[in-house]
Protein backbone atom coordinates (compact mmCIF):
# COMPACT_ATOMS: atom_id res chain seq x y z
CA UNK A 1 0.00 0.00 0.00
CA UNK A 2 1.38 3.03 -0.85
CA UNK A 3 1.18 6.93 1.18
CA UNK A 4 -1.94 7.64 -1.49
CA UNK A 5 -3.78 4.51 -0.67
CA UNK A 6 -3.09 4.91 3.00
CA UNK A 7 -4.56 8.39 3.31
CA UNK A 8 -7.44 7.77 1.21
CA UNK A 9 -8.21 4.51 3.98
CA UNK A 10 -7.66 6.74 7.11
CA UNK A 11 -9.53 9.76 5.19
CA UNK A 12 -12.59 7.06 4.91
CA UNK A 13 -12.64 6.37 8.45
CA UNK A 14 -13.24 9.85 9.53
CA UNK A 15 -16.69 9.79 7.11
CA UNK A 16 -19.82 8.66 8.51
CA UNK A 17 -21.01 5.78 7.13
CA UNK A 18 -23.19 6.72 3.68
CA UNK A 19 -21.31 9.18 2.56
CA UNK A 20 -19.62 10.24 -0.45
CA UNK A 21 -16.57 12.33 -1.55
CA UNK A 22 -16.15 13.55 -4.63
CA UNK A 23 -12.78 15.67 -5.45
CA UNK A 24 -11.36 17.77 -8.11
CA UNK A 25 -7.94 18.10 -9.54
CA UNK A 26 -8.69 21.42 -11.09
CA UNK A 27 -8.12 23.29 -14.61
CA UNK A 28 -5.76 26.18 -15.22
CA UNK A 29 -8.09 29.60 -15.82
CA UNK A 30 -7.67 31.51 -18.97
CA UNK A 31 -5.25 33.87 -18.84
CA UNK A 32 -5.60 35.83 -22.01
CA UNK A 33 -6.40 34.69 -25.87
CA UNK A 34 -6.03 31.49 -25.85
CA UNK A 35 -3.17 31.12 -22.97
CA UNK A 36 -4.40 29.60 -19.92
CA UNK A 37 -2.37 30.41 -16.40
CA UNK A 38 0.01 27.99 -15.51
CA UNK A 39 -1.74 24.12 -13.98
CA UNK A 40 -1.82 24.17 -9.81
CA UNK A 41 -3.13 21.14 -9.02
CA UNK A 42 -5.59 20.96 -6.04
CA UNK A 43 -3.47 20.05 -3.12
CA UNK A 44 -6.07 17.88 -1.34
CA UNK A 45 -6.52 15.79 -4.66
CA UNK A 46 -3.18 15.62 -5.10
CA UNK A 47 -2.53 14.52 -0.89
CA UNK A 48 -4.76 11.33 -1.30
CA UNK A 49 -3.64 10.40 -5.31
CA UNK A 50 -0.04 11.60 -5.83
CA UNK A 51 -1.42 12.81 -9.62
CA UNK A 52 -1.20 16.15 -10.85
CA UNK A 53 -3.11 16.07 -14.14
CA UNK A 54 -5.89 18.43 -14.95
CA UNK A 55 -9.55 17.59 -15.21
CA UNK A 56 -9.08 13.91 -13.21
CA UNK A 57 -11.54 13.11 -10.36
CA UNK A 58 -11.60 11.41 -7.18
CA UNK A 59 -14.68 9.38 -5.83
CA UNK A 60 -14.61 7.50 -2.70
CA UNK A 61 -17.46 5.71 -0.58
CA UNK A 62 -18.89 4.30 2.23
CA UNK A 63 -22.26 2.37 2.11
CA UNK A 64 -23.90 -0.16 3.70
CA UNK A 65 -20.55 -1.46 5.31
CA UNK A 66 -19.04 -1.34 1.94
CA UNK A 67 -16.39 1.12 0.45
CA UNK A 68 -15.16 1.84 -3.03
CA UNK A 69 -13.02 4.34 -4.91
CA UNK A 70 -12.90 5.47 -8.36
CA UNK A 71 -10.87 7.98 -10.51
CA UNK A 72 -12.33 9.69 -13.54
CA UNK A 73 -9.41 10.63 -16.04
CA UNK A 74 -9.49 12.75 -19.26
CA UNK A 75 -9.60 10.00 -22.18
CA UNK A 76 -5.95 9.49 -23.69
CA UNK A 77 -6.11 11.37 -26.96
CA UNK A 78 -3.75 10.90 -30.08
CA UNK A 79 -4.08 14.39 -31.15
CA UNK A 80 -3.73 16.72 -28.14
CA UNK A 81 -0.30 13.74 -27.47
CA UNK A 82 1.27 15.18 -30.73
CA UNK A 83 0.49 18.68 -29.68
CA UNK A 84 1.28 19.33 -26.34
CA UNK A 85 2.51 15.87 -24.84
CA UNK A 86 0.43 12.92 -23.52
CA UNK A 87 -2.30 12.51 -21.24
CA UNK A 88 -1.90 9.73 -18.74
CA UNK A 89 -3.06 6.61 -19.11
CA UNK A 90 -5.32 4.94 -17.78
CA UNK A 91 -2.76 2.32 -16.12
CA UNK A 92 -0.40 4.62 -15.13
CA UNK A 93 -2.89 6.95 -13.57
CA UNK A 94 -3.51 3.50 -11.60
CA UNK A 95 0.11 2.53 -10.93
CA UNK A 96 0.56 5.93 -9.54
CA UNK A 97 -2.29 6.03 -7.07
CA UNK A 98 -3.03 2.28 -6.97
CA UNK A 99 -6.50 3.09 -6.95
CA UNK A 100 -7.99 0.50 -9.19
CA UNK A 101 -10.50 1.53 -11.15
CA UNK A 102 -9.87 4.34 -13.48
CA UNK A 103 -12.93 5.69 -15.78
CA UNK A 104 -13.05 8.44 -18.34
CA UNK A 105 -14.20 11.63 -16.90
CA UNK A 106 -17.12 12.27 -19.22
CA UNK A 107 -18.79 9.17 -17.47
CA UNK A 108 -18.36 11.08 -13.93
CA UNK A 109 -22.09 12.05 -13.78
CA UNK A 110 -24.18 9.23 -15.16
CA UNK A 111 -21.74 7.38 -11.74
CA UNK A 112 -22.74 10.20 -9.56
CA UNK A 113 -26.51 9.36 -10.51
CA UNK A 114 -26.69 5.86 -9.87
CA UNK A 115 -24.79 6.47 -6.48
CA UNK A 116 -27.15 8.89 -5.96
CA UNK A 117 -29.95 6.53 -6.74
CA UNK A 118 -28.94 4.12 -4.70
CA UNK A 119 -29.74 6.44 -1.88
CA UNK A 120 -32.94 7.68 -2.88
CA UNK A 121 -34.44 6.26 0.16
CA UNK A 122 -32.12 7.11 2.62
CA UNK A 123 -31.73 10.22 4.62
CA UNK A 124 -28.54 10.49 6.13
CA UNK A 125 -26.52 10.06 2.63
CA UNK A 126 -24.27 12.80 2.53
CA UNK A 127 -21.75 14.43 -0.08
CA UNK A 128 -18.78 15.41 0.98
CA UNK A 129 -16.07 17.80 -1.20
CA UNK A 130 -13.61 20.27 -0.92
CA UNK A 131 -15.30 23.53 -0.17
CA UNK A 132 -12.02 25.73 1.08
CA UNK A 133 -12.93 29.00 0.02
CA UNK A 134 -10.49 31.87 0.75
CA UNK A 135 -12.39 35.24 -0.17
CA UNK A 136 -15.86 35.79 -0.41
CA UNK A 137 -16.16 36.77 -3.82
CA UNK A 138 -13.36 34.46 -5.53
CA UNK A 139 -14.41 32.56 -8.58
CA UNK A 140 -16.77 29.77 -8.16
CA UNK A 141 -14.41 26.04 -7.48
CA UNK A 142 -15.02 23.32 -9.97
CA UNK A 143 -16.52 21.29 -6.55
CA UNK A 144 -19.10 24.27 -5.70
CA UNK A 145 -20.25 24.42 -9.35
CA UNK A 146 -20.88 20.85 -9.02
CA UNK A 147 -22.41 20.62 -6.13
CA UNK A 148 -24.54 23.64 -7.33
CA UNK A 149 -25.64 21.61 -10.17
CA UNK A 150 -26.07 18.24 -8.00
CA UNK A 151 -28.19 20.67 -5.57
CA UNK A 152 -30.39 21.40 -8.99
CA UNK A 153 -31.35 18.30 -9.43
CA UNK A 154 -31.17 16.34 -6.02
CA UNK A 155 -32.82 19.71 -3.71
CA UNK A 156 -32.64 17.75 -0.42
CA UNK A 157 -29.16 16.33 -0.77
CA UNK A 158 -26.74 17.26 2.03
CA UNK A 159 -23.24 18.33 1.35
CA UNK A 160 -20.65 18.64 4.03
CA UNK A 161 -17.27 20.15 3.37
CA UNK A 162 -13.95 17.71 3.35
CA UNK A 163 -11.78 20.07 4.24
CA UNK A 164 -11.60 20.00 8.01
CA UNK A 165 -10.81 16.03 7.55
CA UNK A 166 -8.20 16.28 5.39
CA UNK A 167 -6.71 19.71 7.28
CA UNK A 168 -6.21 17.28 10.38
CA UNK A 169 -4.38 14.96 8.45
CA UNK A 170 -2.23 17.13 6.30
CA UNK A 171 -1.15 19.16 9.87
CA UNK A 172 0.91 16.25 10.84
CA UNK A 173 3.56 15.13 8.11
CA UNK A 174 4.59 11.44 7.73
CA UNK A 175 7.78 10.56 6.72
CA UNK A 176 7.60 11.06 2.63
CA UNK A 177 6.06 14.84 3.37
CA UNK A 178 9.32 15.27 5.65
CA UNK A 179 11.81 14.15 2.60
CA UNK A 180 10.33 16.24 0.73
CA UNK A 181 10.15 19.23 2.65
CA UNK A 182 13.87 18.75 3.64
CA UNK A 183 15.05 17.95 -0.26
CA UNK A 184 13.39 21.49 -1.03
CA UNK A 185 15.01 23.17 1.68
CA UNK A 186 18.37 21.96 0.34
CA UNK A 187 17.60 23.33 -2.59
CA UNK A 188 16.87 26.53 -1.46
CA UNK A 189 20.20 26.41 0.52
CA UNK A 190 21.63 25.84 -2.64
CA UNK A 191 20.04 28.90 -4.32
CA UNK A 192 20.43 31.63 -1.23
CA UNK A 193 24.09 30.63 -1.27
CA UNK A 194 24.64 31.14 -4.65
CA UNK A 195 23.18 34.80 -4.41
CA UNK A 196 25.13 35.62 -0.89
CA UNK A 197 28.46 35.07 -3.22
CA UNK A 198 27.01 36.75 -6.46
CA UNK A 199 25.62 40.01 -4.36
CA UNK A 200 27.35 43.25 -5.15
CA UNK A 201 26.72 46.44 -4.82
CA UNK A 202 24.75 48.15 -7.82
CA UNK A 203 22.76 44.94 -8.76
CA UNK A 204 19.20 45.03 -9.50
CA UNK A 205 16.60 43.02 -6.85
CA UNK A 206 15.45 41.28 -10.39
CA UNK A 207 18.98 39.73 -10.90
CA UNK A 208 19.37 38.26 -7.13
CA UNK A 209 16.23 36.89 -7.76
CA UNK A 210 17.30 35.58 -11.42
CA UNK A 211 20.26 33.72 -9.48
CA UNK A 212 17.97 32.26 -7.34
CA UNK A 213 15.59 31.05 -10.40
CA UNK A 214 18.49 29.86 -12.09
CA UNK A 215 20.06 27.27 -9.02
CA UNK A 216 16.56 25.71 -8.58
CA UNK A 217 16.32 24.83 -12.53
CA UNK A 218 19.91 23.54 -12.52
CA UNK A 219 18.63 21.09 -9.35
CA UNK A 220 15.91 20.59 -12.17
CA UNK A 221 13.18 22.02 -9.52
CA UNK A 222 10.45 23.57 -11.61
CA UNK A 223 8.51 25.65 -9.02
CA UNK A 224 8.95 27.76 -6.33
CA UNK A 225 6.83 28.12 -3.12
CA UNK A 226 5.40 31.13 -4.02
CA UNK A 227 6.51 34.62 -5.47
CA UNK A 228 9.93 35.30 -4.35
CA UNK A 229 10.83 38.89 -2.47
CA UNK A 230 13.81 40.03 -3.37
CA UNK A 231 14.02 43.42 -1.21
CA UNK A 232 16.77 45.99 -0.72
CA UNK A 233 17.02 48.86 1.72
CA UNK A 234 14.02 50.00 2.49
CA UNK A 235 11.94 48.04 0.77
CA UNK A 236 12.51 44.89 3.09
CA UNK A 237 10.15 46.98 5.58
CA UNK A 238 7.51 46.40 3.26
CA UNK A 239 6.54 42.74 4.50
CA UNK A 240 5.31 40.72 0.69
CA UNK A 241 7.53 43.22 -1.69
CA UNK A 242 7.34 41.82 -4.83
CA UNK A 243 8.46 44.45 -7.76
CA UNK A 244 11.90 42.93 -6.83
CA UNK A 245 13.04 45.58 -9.75
CA UNK A 246 15.23 48.13 -8.19
CA UNK A 247 18.71 48.41 -7.59
CA UNK A 248 20.06 47.78 -3.88
CA UNK A 249 23.05 50.64 -2.92
CA UNK A 250 25.96 50.32 -1.18
CA UNK A 251 25.41 49.82 2.80
CA UNK A 252 22.30 48.22 2.17
CA UNK A 253 20.78 45.24 3.56
CA UNK A 254 18.81 42.58 0.88
CA UNK A 255 16.27 40.74 2.14
CA UNK A 256 15.32 37.47 0.33
CA UNK A 257 11.83 35.35 1.36
CA UNK A 258 11.88 32.52 -1.16
CA UNK A 259 11.44 28.61 -1.33
CA UNK A 260 11.95 25.42 -3.61
CA UNK A 261 9.54 22.75 -4.08
CA UNK A 262 9.54 19.27 -4.27
CA UNK A 263 6.75 16.85 -5.54
CA UNK A 264 4.57 20.18 -3.92
CA UNK A 265 6.11 20.47 -0.87
CA UNK A 266 6.90 23.84 -0.07
CA UNK A 267 10.33 25.37 1.59
CA UNK A 268 9.74 28.91 3.07
CA UNK A 269 12.78 30.48 4.08
CA UNK A 270 14.01 34.35 4.74
CA UNK A 271 17.84 35.61 4.85
CA UNK A 272 19.16 39.06 5.37
CA UNK A 273 22.29 39.91 4.82
CA UNK A 274 24.44 43.25 3.45
CA UNK A 275 24.92 43.50 0.00
CA UNK A 276 28.65 44.45 0.08
CA UNK A 277 29.37 41.48 2.67
CA UNK A 278 29.81 43.86 5.75
CA UNK A 279 27.21 44.80 8.56
CA UNK A 280 27.21 47.74 9.92
CA UNK A 281 27.00 48.31 13.79
CA UNK A 282 23.87 49.21 13.83
CA UNK A 283 22.18 46.65 11.39
CA UNK A 284 23.92 43.69 13.10
CA UNK A 285 22.47 44.86 16.43
CA UNK A 286 18.98 44.74 14.59
CA UNK A 287 20.01 41.49 13.27
CA UNK A 288 20.90 39.74 16.13
CA UNK A 289 17.61 41.40 17.85
CA UNK A 290 15.52 39.38 15.27
CA UNK A 291 18.19 36.58 15.62
CA UNK A 292 17.57 36.52 19.91
CA UNK A 293 13.68 36.46 18.93
CA UNK A 294 14.22 32.86 16.31
CA UNK A 295 16.37 31.59 19.14
CA UNK A 296 13.20 32.06 21.59
CA UNK A 297 11.00 30.16 19.24
CA UNK A 298 13.04 27.59 18.82
CA UNK A 299 13.75 26.65 22.48
CA UNK A 300 9.99 27.00 23.23
CA UNK A 301 8.43 24.90 19.73
CA UNK A 302 6.93 21.49 21.15
CA UNK A 303 3.84 19.85 21.53
CA UNK A 304 1.46 21.39 23.50
CA UNK A 305 2.49 25.08 22.77
CA UNK A 306 0.08 27.18 20.26
CA UNK A 307 1.68 29.18 17.05
CA UNK A 308 0.05 32.37 19.73
CA UNK A 309 1.76 31.53 22.67
CA UNK A 310 5.15 31.94 20.19
CA UNK A 311 4.36 34.86 18.67
CA UNK A 312 3.58 36.52 22.48
CA UNK A 313 7.20 35.56 23.27
CA UNK A 314 8.65 36.83 20.57
CA UNK A 315 6.81 40.51 21.60
CA UNK A 316 7.51 40.02 25.09
CA UNK A 317 11.49 40.08 24.37
CA UNK A 318 10.58 43.04 21.59
CA UNK A 319 8.97 45.06 24.19
CA UNK A 320 11.74 44.40 26.66
CA UNK A 321 14.48 45.28 24.14
CA UNK A 322 13.96 47.94 21.68
CA UNK A 323 13.87 50.69 24.18
CA UNK A 324 17.59 49.55 24.55
CA UNK A 325 18.29 50.45 21.14
CA UNK A 326 16.65 53.70 20.46
CA UNK A 327 13.09 52.40 19.16
CA UNK A 328 10.12 53.06 21.22
CA UNK A 329 8.13 49.79 23.28
CA UNK A 330 5.44 49.86 21.01
CA UNK A 331 6.44 46.90 18.90
CA UNK A 332 3.79 46.57 16.45
CA UNK A 333 5.63 49.31 14.82
CA UNK A 334 8.39 47.04 13.80
CA UNK A 335 6.63 43.97 13.38
CA UNK A 336 3.19 43.59 12.44
CA UNK A 337 3.00 39.78 11.47
CA UNK A 338 3.08 36.65 13.64
CA UNK A 339 6.09 34.37 14.03
CA UNK A 340 4.69 31.69 11.88
CA UNK A 341 2.24 29.26 10.03
CA UNK A 342 2.25 25.55 8.90
CA UNK A 343 4.13 24.72 5.89
CA UNK A 344 3.69 22.00 3.62
CA UNK A 345 1.76 21.20 0.35
CA UNK A 346 1.22 25.28 0.56
CA UNK A 347 3.41 27.70 1.80
CA UNK A 348 0.44 29.10 4.30
CA UNK A 349 -0.30 25.32 4.47
CA UNK A 350 -3.49 24.55 6.33
CA UNK A 351 -4.81 27.30 8.34
CA UNK A 352 -4.71 25.34 11.88
CA UNK A 353 -5.36 29.24 13.17
CA UNK A 354 -2.89 30.74 15.81
CA UNK A 355 -4.53 29.17 18.35
CA UNK A 356 -4.06 25.33 17.82
CA UNK A 357 -1.59 23.57 19.74
CA UNK A 358 1.22 21.97 18.23
CA UNK A 359 1.44 18.56 17.75
CA UNK A 360 4.91 16.34 16.90
CA UNK A 361 5.03 16.14 13.51
CA UNK A 362 4.10 19.58 12.53
CA UNK A 363 6.16 21.76 10.09
CA UNK A 364 6.17 25.68 11.01
CA UNK A 365 7.98 28.05 10.32
CA UNK A 366 9.67 30.48 12.30
CA UNK A 367 9.99 34.01 11.31
CA UNK A 368 10.06 37.11 13.44
CA UNK A 369 11.21 40.26 11.77
CA UNK A 370 11.51 44.06 12.50
CA UNK A 371 10.91 46.41 9.91
CA UNK A 372 12.18 50.25 10.76
CA UNK A 373 10.57 52.44 8.28
CA UNK A 374 12.75 55.49 9.65
CA UNK A 375 16.50 53.73 9.33
CA UNK A 376 15.26 52.15 5.91
CA UNK A 377 15.93 48.51 7.76
CA UNK A 378 13.81 45.57 7.28
CA UNK A 379 15.33 42.06 8.84
CA UNK A 380 13.40 38.85 8.97
CA UNK A 381 15.18 35.49 9.27
CA UNK A 382 12.97 32.17 8.69
CA UNK A 383 13.64 28.94 9.27
CA UNK A 384 11.54 25.82 8.80
CA UNK A 385 10.66 23.90 12.05
CA UNK A 386 9.62 20.15 12.76
CA UNK A 387 7.91 19.90 15.67
CA UNK A 388 9.38 16.71 17.92
CA UNK A 389 7.95 14.53 20.60
CA UNK A 390 9.49 17.39 23.00
CA UNK A 391 10.87 20.36 21.04
CA UNK A 392 11.85 21.44 17.52
CA UNK A 393 13.97 20.11 14.73
CA UNK A 394 15.14 22.90 12.86
CA UNK A 395 15.40 21.69 9.17
CA UNK A 396 17.02 24.69 7.55
CA UNK A 397 19.80 25.03 9.73
CA UNK A 398 21.97 24.13 7.02
CA UNK A 399 21.58 27.61 5.68
CA UNK A 400 23.74 30.00 7.30
CA UNK A 401 22.33 32.68 9.34
CA UNK A 402 24.21 34.02 11.93
CA UNK A 403 25.76 37.20 10.76
CA UNK A 404 29.37 36.74 11.42
CA UNK A 405 28.90 33.54 9.27
CA UNK A 406 27.54 35.25 6.18
CA UNK A 407 30.30 38.10 6.32
CA UNK A 408 32.31 35.25 6.49
CA UNK A 409 30.74 33.25 3.40
CA UNK A 410 30.06 36.42 1.49
CA UNK A 411 33.72 37.50 2.10
CA UNK A 412 35.37 33.89 0.99
CA UNK A 413 36.52 33.14 4.30
N1 LIG B 1 6.78 33.87 2.28
C1 LIG B 1 5.64 34.25 2.99
C2 LIG B 1 5.75 33.98 4.40
O1 LIG B 1 6.84 33.90 4.91
O2 LIG B 1 4.82 33.77 5.10
MN1 LIG C 1 8.54 33.39 3.87
MN1 LIG D 1 6.52 32.13 6.09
Amino acid sequence: MNQYSKRRSRLLETLPENAAVILFAGKAPMRSEDEAYEFSINRNFYYLTGLDKENMVLVMYRLDGTSGEYLFIPPYDEKMARWVGGRMLKEEAAAVSEIKKVEDVGDLDSFVASLLNRNRRNPDFTMFFDFWHYEFDQSLSLAQRYANKLKENYPALAFKDVYPALAKMRLVKDEQELESIRKAIHITNNGILKMMKSAKPGMNEMTLEGIFSFVLAQMLCHRTAFGTIAAGGKRATILHYHDNNRVINDNELFLCDLGATSDYYCADISRTFPINGHFSDRQKEIYQLVRNAQKIVEANAKPGVKLKDLNQMVIDYYKQELPKHGLNEAVSEYYFHSCGHHLGLDTHDIDGGLGAVLKEGNVITNEPGLYITAEGIGIRIEDDLLITADGCEVLSKEIIREAEDIERYMNGQ
